[in-house]
């Protein structure tokens, strides 16, 4: 019988900037909780308009950030491994701001629910803040572009 290797890093977990205050514990927690998932090149993983209910840390490959407005689709940013994305809609309670596009075919994202999320920033405030930080910053880049 086939057994699926597991879709992880070549188990080695990936850096990711956000939690590297983590305790490695609840790092590592966050792994057994949450699904990892992999992201064909040129699947949508959040839908601009839509409500947002999960949080995602891109553990491999790239996505693109894709605004439309109108008839016109902009490109805000590119994020690489290590980042995180749809932190906005779940702050500020509204609709996702842009669509995310997986843009290789390694693409992997580790999907915190909103609740997941929630409790990881109540019990490391380093965490919540850097998700605050984030979200003005992208806030007012996005105004401008
Ligand atoms: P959210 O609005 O929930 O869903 C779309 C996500 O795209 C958004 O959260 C951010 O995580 C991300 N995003 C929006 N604007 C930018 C930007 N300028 N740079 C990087 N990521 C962005």
């Amino acid at each position: 019988e086939h057994v699926s290797e597991p879709t992880s890093t070549e188990g080695a977990l990936p850096q990711i900037p956000l939690f590297s205050d983590l305790p490695r514990d609840a790092f590592i927690a966050l792994f057994e909780r949450c699904p990892l998932r992999r992201v064909p090149e040129g699947a949508t993983i959040i839908e601009q308009g839509t409500r947002g209910d999960a949080f995602y840390v891109l553990c491999a490959g790239r996505v693109r950030v894709l605004r439309r407005i109108g008839a016109e689709q902009r490109e805000l940013a590119t994020l690489g491994e290590g980042a995180f994305f749809g932190e906005m809609a779940l702050l500020s309670g509204s609709p996702r701001s842009a669509s995310v596009v997986s843009a290789s075919e390694d693409t992997q994202v580790l999907e915190l629910s909103a609740r997941v999320l929630a409790d990881l920033a109540r019990r490391f405030p380093p965490v919540a803040k850097a998700l605050r930080r984030f979200c003005r910053q992208r806030l007012l880049s996005d105004v401008v572009n």
